[in-house]
Parts: C-alpha cells; sequence; structure tokens
C-alpha cells in the first residue's frame, strides 16, 4: 500500500511524473492514464508548466524567453499556482485522480539543482504555494543524461531546458534522486534505462499497491 501525503480529505489520489528531459515521461503516462481508466477512475491529465490558460502562456514564455533565474523561478510557482486553483484542487475535490506530468519536484531540480538556485527559496515558494497538496505518488524515471539525450535527438527539436548540456542534468538528476530520498513515501524511482516492456511492467506492479 503507497503511504502517500493524502492532502486533506480529498478522495481522489495526485500522482506526478517526473524526470530529466528524454528520461521516458510522455511515453509513460499514456500508459498509466489508459491503466487506471480501465480500473474505472475518472481522471484529470495535465502538465506543468502549463494545465490551464493562463499557464500555457507562462510555459511558451519560460521555455523560449531568456530571463533571470529567480523571475523563471516565480513564473514556474505562479503558472503552478493556478494550476492548483483551477485544476489540481477541484478535481481532487470531486473525487478525480489527477495525472501531472511534473510538478514541484521539477522546480526543485532544474531551478534549483539545476541553476543553482537556493533551495530554501524554493521551499519558501513551495510552503506559501502549496502548504498542504503533496502528491500521493511520484514517478521518478531516472536515466543517465547521455542515454536521455540521445533518445532527444532523435526524436524531437530541443527548447530552451533541453539545449541545456549534460553537467546541468547530471545536477538536475541529482536533485531529483535527493528529493526522492527525502520523501520515499510518495517517491518511486524507476530505472528508465530499460526497455519501455519492463518500465511498463514496473509501473503496473506499483499502480497495484495503490489499490
Ligand atoms: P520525456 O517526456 O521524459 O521528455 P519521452 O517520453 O518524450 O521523454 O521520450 C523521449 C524519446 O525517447 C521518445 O522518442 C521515446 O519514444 C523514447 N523512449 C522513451 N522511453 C524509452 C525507453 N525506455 N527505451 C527507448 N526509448 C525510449
Ligand atoms: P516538459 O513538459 O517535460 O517538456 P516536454 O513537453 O518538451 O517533454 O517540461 C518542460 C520543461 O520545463 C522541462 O525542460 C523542465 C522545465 N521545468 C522547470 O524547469 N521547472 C519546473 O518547475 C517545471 C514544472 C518544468
Amino acid at each position: 500500500m503507497i503511504n502517500g501525503l493524502k492532502p486533506f480529505s480529498y478522495s481522489g489520489r495526485f500522482i506526478t511524473f517526473e524526470g530529466i528531459d528524454g528520461a521516458g515521461k510522455s511515453t509513460h503516462i499514456q500508459f498509466v492514464t489508459d491503466l487506471l481508466r480501465e480500473k474505472g477512475y475518472q481522471l484529470v491529465v495535465t502538465r506543468e508548466p502549463g494545465g490551464t490558460a493562463l499557464g500555457e502562456k507562462l510555459r511558451d514564455l519560460l521555455l523560449h524567453d531568456k530571463m533571470n533565474l529567480e523571475t523563471e523561478a516565480l513564473l514556474m510557482f505562479a503558472a503552478r499556482r493556478e494550476h492548483i486553483a483551477e485544476v489540481i484542487e477541484p478535481a481532487l475535490k470531486r473525487g478525480d485522480w489527477v495525472i501531472s506530468d511534473r510538478f514541484t519536484d521539477a522546480s526543485f531540480a532544474y531551478q534549483g539543482g539545476g541553476r543553482g538556485l537556493d533551495l530554501d527559496k524554493m521551499r519558501q515558494l513551495e510552503a506559501w504555494v502549496h502548504p498542504h497538496l503533496q502528491p500521493d505518488l511520484t514517478f521518478l524515471f531516472d536515466v543517465s543524461p547521455e542515454v536521455a539525450q540521445s533518445r532527444l535527438e532523435a526524436a524531437r527539436s530541443p527548447d530552451k531546458f533541453e539545449r541545456e548540456k549534460a553537467d546541468f542534468f547530471n545536477r538536475v538528476r541529482h536533485e531529483y534522486l535527493r528529493r526522492a530520498e527525502e520523501f520515499p513515501n510518495r517517491f518511486r524511482v524507476i530505472d528508465s534505462s530499460r526497455s519501455i516492456g519492463a518500465i511498463r511492467e514496473t509501473i503496473k506492479e506499483l499502480i497495484g499497491e495503490m489499490d
């Protein structure tokens, strides 16, 4: 049984997908949503930055424009505040399950680990923007930047973050793994260097634990 941090008395569950760019989140979100729908759950599938009309505008700026690091972190959390208020909390209150492609762990990993923003500032933003909400379950797709990069090169043209070098992604990966150690109840680290089929089997077992 997953011993997640269940927010308040929400009857829905909140599942997040994390990992460096190219780790395989998008590939496996579809699989998980199919699995949960088969089990009869009502789902809301969303992403960060984004998930609302305003959030998608902020996403466009965040992924393509150069900006000061603190501005970047604040905009990530501004988009998140809107996302929580407009999408995540209403869905959880209804009893829906929310599947989000990234959440606050990504800010710790990218703006904190990757870019070097003081983690205490990040903790203050987290405490301000969602003091009582945490995912019930976080899948961390863990893979080396070299493997992720080679997969991405074959798949798509890079955005602002995806153009960063292996050093950057090593720091991002390290901060993700540190968060996973800090919150072992909700994190499940998946070795994403394996085949898609093998990863699916692992995910199926982990989702089974939530019943
Ligand atoms: P992310 O959403 O984490 O950035 P994607 O799911 O878009 O990553 O995967 C990036 C690319 O790698 C895609 O072309 C995808 O088909 C491929 N891919 C994903 N997982 C694997 C895997 N386990 N083995 C080989 N290729 C993979
Ligand atoms: P993602 O949706 O994974 O990109 P794609 O659709 O290309 O797979 O994430 C967009 C980028 O935003 C990704 O490089 C990570 C970055 N990001 C942050 O830097 N901080 C954050 O808080 C979030 C949510 C994302």
